[in-house]
């Protein structure tokens, strides 16, 4: 089956509101048709996302909006929170859940990324789950039973279905914001880990459907490298996300 790639920014803990608007609206005069053939996503941080929903057009636009966490809870007493619901009403139909700055500044467990995905596919939103080793784990020659231990319990509970439209980031933490990526082949071999786990919890056909993005300094200058790669179907971008020409660039670089 032929997945369609995607690119999805995440822009972080940047860009005020003014700022996000002039982002997503050179995003958008940028776009052409030729990347009809790619999925592209902007994850905008909560507050600007009402902003660049107006600008995306909600359902009209061709530039899908996601957000960057939520919390697994429908309403009610929890400061600070957002729920699925809400991202649903402004327009988002991604979530990324499981960064690891999430994971490392926030505490986000395995088991808090899981309560997240189920929480999300029940308002109809497609989570963005991040994985991903630290240095010593992969100099420890850890990274692929670290990753793998990750995405079973992200998934943990899903149906075959909700396996196959999911999406899965492989984010080296040691290549996040780094200018150091990981190699196209000990990325892809990793990937096509995650998808060979996909297919042994939930089947074939989710395990071909699932999209698998690689993220980690991933760059117009280097995603050439990326895109043969059998198991990568595009990328979450951080740094690289936050100029329109480099993320259409890179966006261009799928099709
Ligand atoms: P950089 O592209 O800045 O390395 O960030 C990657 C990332 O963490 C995307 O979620």
């Amino acid at each position: 089956m032929t997945r369609k790639p995607m690119i999805a920014g995440n822009w972080k803990m940047n860009k005020t509101t003014a700022e996000a608007v002039t982002l997503s609206q050179d995003i958008s005069y940028g776009y052409d048709s030729s990347l009809d053939d790619v999925e592209l996503v902007l994850c905008p941080p909560f507050v600007d996302l009402k902003s660049v929903s107006t600008v995306l057009g909600f359902d009209k636009s061709r530039i899908a909006l996601g957000a960057q966490d939520v919390y697994w809870q429908k309403s009610g007493a929890f400061t600070g929170a957002i729920s699925p619901g809400m991202l649903k009403e402004v327009g988002c139909s991604y979530c990324i859940v499981g960064h690891s700055e999430r994971r490392e500044h926030f505490f986000e467990s395995n088991e808090a990324v899981n309560l997240k995905v189920h929480a999300l596919f029940e308002e109809g939103i497609i989570p963005i789950v991040c994985c991903g080793e630290d240095l010593p784990t992969r100099e420890a020659g850890e990274a692929l039973p670290f990753v793998i231990s990750q995405i079973k319990a992200a998934l943990e509970g899903l149906s075959v279905k909700q396996a196959g439209d999911l999406v899965i980031a492989y984010e080296p933490i040691w290549a996040i914001g780094t200018g150091r990526t990981a190699t196209p082949e000990a990325a892809d071999e990793v990937c096509a880990a995650i998808r060979q786990t996909v297919g042994e919890l939930f089947g074939g056909s989710a395990a071909s459907s699932l999209r698998v993005l690689y993220g980690g300094s991933m760059k117009p200058e280097n995603v050439s490298f990326f895109v043969p790669m059998p198991n990568i179907d595009g990328g979450l971008i951080g740094g690289a996300a936050l100029d329109a020409r480099s993320f259409i660039d890179l966006a261009k670089a799928f099709i």
